[in-house]
């Protein structure tokens, strides 16, 4: 690189720059030779910028220039000049000037890339995960990553001037309950032995308050077994943060001044304050889901009330063991087709439902198959809470309370999307608080924590934990955004005796609690001060900033839908011998 090093980005080419002599180190995107002329565009990861080679002028460099090809590593010496009039192109930042060659070397060449490197790609997602590096030089991957950086540095200058400390915290540990399975590796001097990668850092950063840190942050990868969907990564980041001697409102209030401060500094929006906020009740009643997106209304209705005690069993049934009515007005969709009305339904019962029931507003009242067992009172009634106009079309979801609510709330969701009620820069953010400490597991027939095991009950329902505990509510909130929960948090249960209730509601017992815990049971004697915090979903964050469809398009080496990176082919089988070291014994039966 002697003589060679770079005075400027490609990307950075600009009008002030005219009469300098320039150094330029890049790709070439692409060459165009016009017989005299060549024309290359250099690209580096400021942009593209276009260079001129001169037969006549320049014959040297022009020479080189002839066998470059795309993806060439070269770096070049020339004069910024104006491009002659007529031959500026709009579409790049650098368009109005040109770098006219007068020397070139190239440092490298390189095969043909697997694919072309546009800002477009239709090229499937597994070719672009095994050539990541080369998916990686695509301008939209390059900016994600770029508005990444500067989350992470907003963050840091931001938590440090609120006195946070940043602390790491271990990867090879113990199982940290989160929900999910956990990642395990065999410890060799240990046999028999496994650490978990953990869920989260929630145990060591209650421990740094009991150690009287105060304040703690971390920008910090977590590993979750877990199903993966669009927004969900096997390993993730995230924003996690703990405070001590403070209450929700102080939590919220401090973690409110960080979204700000990101919306800001990263995309120039002022958030409006305090943020929005929704009980969990009142989030599950209107919006059917716990992560409601409240970019627009189409907002459901519990018309339980209605439906109570009517002679139609389908209906009163479950109304009288427990159940709900959720309903919605798909405004304008009183058209529908028999298929589609189909497909509704169909798309209910992926989320669990029994069934669901349409009703199409028409001039002369309501039709629907179930209308004949129904009174016209009670349909009347239905139509009128509803808003039913001509032309709409009423659904409803009848079933278990947890059911109805969350295939209604898909449904609410496919409706926003399908009749186009979300606004393309629409913002909405909101905080959900109030959750339920505990939900029951049907399928193992005991309670679990619906936020983790360490989330303080409120002080007024702790007695309700020997009569009705599912009726306790948490100290806990997330954040919501356009209906992504970008982050969970909670006050912590900070004395013992109160955790010890939590093990037990949750068929924990004291030998368990011990083996698992055992720790954290005994720093809570030492002094453990009242504490709480959060951890942001630093992924989903930056997809919403940048706009990106998929958890992948904004970090730098993902995992596939089944967990696997391509590019190394991870995982992978192992050595017979390292197993043996390990102590392990496949068995493939
Ligand atoms: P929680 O489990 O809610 O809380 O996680 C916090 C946030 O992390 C993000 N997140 C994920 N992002 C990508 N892929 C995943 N698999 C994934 N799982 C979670 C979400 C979520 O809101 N220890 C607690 C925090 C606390 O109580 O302070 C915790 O981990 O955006």
């Amino acid at each position: 690189m002697q003589g060679w090093a770079r005075t400027l980005y490609c990307g950075e080419v600009r009008a002030t720059h005219a009469g300098q002599v320039v150094t330029l180190n890049g790709w070439v995107d692409r060459r165009r030779d016009l017989g005299g002329l060549i024309f290359v565009h250099l690209r580096d990861r400021q942009g593209i910028a276009q260079v001129v080679f001169n037969p006549e002028r320049f014959a040297a460099a022009h020479e080189r220039a002839k066998t470059m090809r795309p993806e060439f590593v070269v770096a070049v010496r020339g004069e910024v000049c104006c491009r002659p009039p007529g031959t500026e192109n709009r579409d790049l930042p650098t368009g109005e000037m040109e770098v006219v060659a007068q020397e070139a070397v190239i440092l490298n060449e390189a095969k043909t890339p697997v694919f072309p490197i546009g800002d477009e790609t239709d090229v499937a997602e597994d070719i672009r995960l095994t050539y990541r590096y080369l998916d990686l030089r695509r301008a939209p991957l390059q900016r994600n990553l770029r508005l990444r950086h500067r989350f992470y540095q907003v963050t840091r200058r931001y938590l440090d001037g609120q006195g946070f400390l940043e602390v790491e915290t271990p990867v090879l540990t113990r199982s940290t309950p989160e929900g999910a399975r956990d990642y395990l590796v065999p410890s060799r001097v240990n046999p028999g032995e496994f650490f978990a990668l953990p869920q989260s850092p929630q145990l060591f950063k209650q421990l740094l308050m009991i150690s009287g840190f105060d304040r703690y942050f971390q920008v910090v990868k977590c590993f979750r077994d877990e199903d993966l969907r669009a927004d969900r990564q096997p390993e993730f980041t995230q924003i996690d943060i703990e405070m001590s001697f403070v209450d929700c409102e102080a939590v919220l209030a401090t973690m409110e001044g960080l979204i700000v401060e990101i919306f800001r500094e990263i995309k120039g929006i002022q958030l409006p304050q305090p943020f929005p906020r929704l009980t969990y009740d009142e989030a599950i009643r209107r919006f059917g889901l716990d992560a409601p997106d409240t970019r627009f209304d189409l907002e459901l209705q519990d018309v339980g009330d209605l439906f109570t005690g009517t002679a139609f069993r389908a209906f009163a049934q479950p109304l009288e063991s427990g159940g709900r009515a959720m309903a919605l007005n798909a405004k304008g969709c009183g058209g529908y087709s028999r298929s589609q009305l189909d497909q509704l339904e169909e798309f209910a019962k992926g989320f669990g439902a029994k069934g669901l029931a349409w009703f199409k507003v028409g001039p002369d009242g309501i039709q629907s198959p179930i209308a004949k067992f129904l009174s016209a009172d009670t349909l009347q009634r239905f139509r009128e809470r509803m808003g039913g106009e001509e032309r709409d079309l009423l659904l409803l979801c009848v079933d278990r309370p947890r059911v109805a609510a969350d295939a209604m709330g898909r449904l609410r969701l496919r409706f926003g999307q399908e009749l186009k009620l979300i606004a393309p820069e629409a913002l909405a953010i909101t905080w959900v608080t109030d959750f339920p400490l505990l939900e029951w597991d049907e399928k193992e027939g005991r309670w679990s924590a619906m936020h983790h095991p360490f989330t303080s009950p409120m002080d007024e329902d702790i007695p309700l934990f020997d009569t009705d505990p599912g009726k306790i509510r948490a100290k806990a909130y997330d954040l919501v955004l356009n209906g992504a929960e970008v982050g969970g948090g909670s006050i912590r249960i900070h004395r013992r005796e109160v955790q010890s209730k939590m093990f037990q509601a949750l068929g924990i017992g004291p030998e368990e609690a011990r083996a698992r815990f055992g720790f954290l049971l005994d720093a809570l004697e030492y002094g453990t001060p009242p504490h709480g915090g959060i951890a942001f979903g630093l992924d989903r964050l930056v997809m919403i900033l940048t706009g990106a469809q998929s958890i992948r398009d904004v970090i730098a080496f993902p995992k596939t839908q089944r967990a696997q990176d391509l590019m190394t082919a991870a995982p992978s089988s192992v050595d017979p011998a390292q197993l043996r070291e390990l102590h392990i014994k496949l068995d493939l039966t």
